[in-house]
């Protein structure tokens, strides 16, 4: 079986009208076995696809796919930067942190994938990254005063993907320190920041966000927490495009305005949007657990809980709420 996507069948079938082996072949320049192969590869993405004897096929599932060309154009247009569309990528983080590392391949547009075969989450977790269901972009950036100018970034990111959310009608969207973002307690998107550079001094930055857009049927069971997707909040199915370029619209703002004044500027906002603010959690670092109060996050976006022993700071660590009281 050809392992490559068929993006070229898809996009024809896309209109869910039928569609002739004959017509297909003629269009696509391909054999009707290969044409069988690519609609099994279509059914093995989640999408059904039905066989009408003497007729042809046709899709039975809706498929959101972007137009590379009209994307790149827009971002390009709207924010300066260039990207890349992937059909398939191992990961868009790992993309660019490969064009680092070996100094070779563009490292001035951001990274885009319709899935990832490798998507990675924080703490080595798996990021299930189903084909055009979801957003998966990554974007690098070079910043020049070493590490501790880079505190609080992710949370300046949540901040932005937050408020862009907001503004098109997602009321409810809140952020969990360090990096999550919540729809009601369930995870709508998460942020994976990585750095390489020196600690005083230059550091290329690779910025991933991956955003749950339509709820994809074959996912529960894979993923080991609840969420959500944005087609279900708004109550009606969300154009991936449409939210990129919202998403982009405060994302690339946010950065230069990270890059010149730190996180300070986003410090009030970020807590506003905590979801777990003055609640009783427990904070797990490796093998120690702490309870408290959250009381917010600090200038450098330090987590501040308030303990029987006094306020404690922490950079990392995973929170949960107390459901024991
Ligand atoms: C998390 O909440 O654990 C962070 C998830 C980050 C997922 C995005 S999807 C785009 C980019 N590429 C990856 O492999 N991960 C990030």
């Amino acid at each position: 079986m050809s392992k490559r996507i068929p993006v070229e069948l898809l996009r024809l079938l896309c209109d869910r009208q039928i569609h002739s082996g004959e017509e297909i072949g003629r269009l696509l320049g391909i054999s009707r076995a290969a044409i069988w192969k690519q609609v099994q590869k279509i059914e093995e993405l989640g999408f059904g696809v039905v066989s009408l004897k003497g007729q042809g096929y046709q899709l039975v599932d809706t498929v959101d796919l972007f137009d590379k060309e009209e994307l790149s154009h827009r971002i390009h247009e709207c924010h300066g930067l260039f990207c890349e569309v992937f059909d398939e990528i191992d990961s868009t983080n790992s993309e660019l942190m490969r064009r680092i590392q070996s100094g070779s391949g563009s490292l001035d547009c951001c990274v885009i994938s319709e899935m990832q075969t490798a998507g990675r989450g924080r703490r080595g977790r798996e990021w299930v990254s189903p084909f055009a269901q979801n957003l998966y972009f990554s974007i690098p950036w070079v910043f020049e005063d070493g590490l501790v100018a880079l505190e609080g970034l992710s949370l300046a990111i949540g901040v932005a993907v937050v408020e862009s959310l907001h503004e098109i009608g997602c009321h409810e969207i809140s952020v969990k320190w360090p990096n999550d973002i919540l729809y009601k307690n369930r995870k709508l998107a998460g942020i994976l920041v990585e750095v390489v550079g020196e600690p005083a001094g230059r550091c290329n930055v690779v910025m991933g966000v991956g955003l749950n857009v339509h709820k994809y049927m074959n996912a529960s069971g894979v993923i080991d927490q609840p969420w959500v997707a944005l087609d279900e909040i708004l109550g009606g199915i969300c154009s991936r495009t449409d939210i990129l370029l919202q998403i982009l619209r405060h994302l690339v703002p946010s950065i230069r305005m990270f890059e010149t004044e730190g996180f300070e500027p986003f410090l009030h906002r970020w807590n506003q949007f905590d979801s777990y603010q003055g609640k009783e959690v427990m904070v797990q670092v490796g093998n120690e657990v702490v309870f408290g109060c959250v009381a917010g996050v600090d200038h450098s976006g330090e987590l501040l809980l308030e303990t029987p022993n006094g306020v404690k700071r922490f950079t990392s660590g995973e929170v949960s709420l107390r459901l024991d009281l």
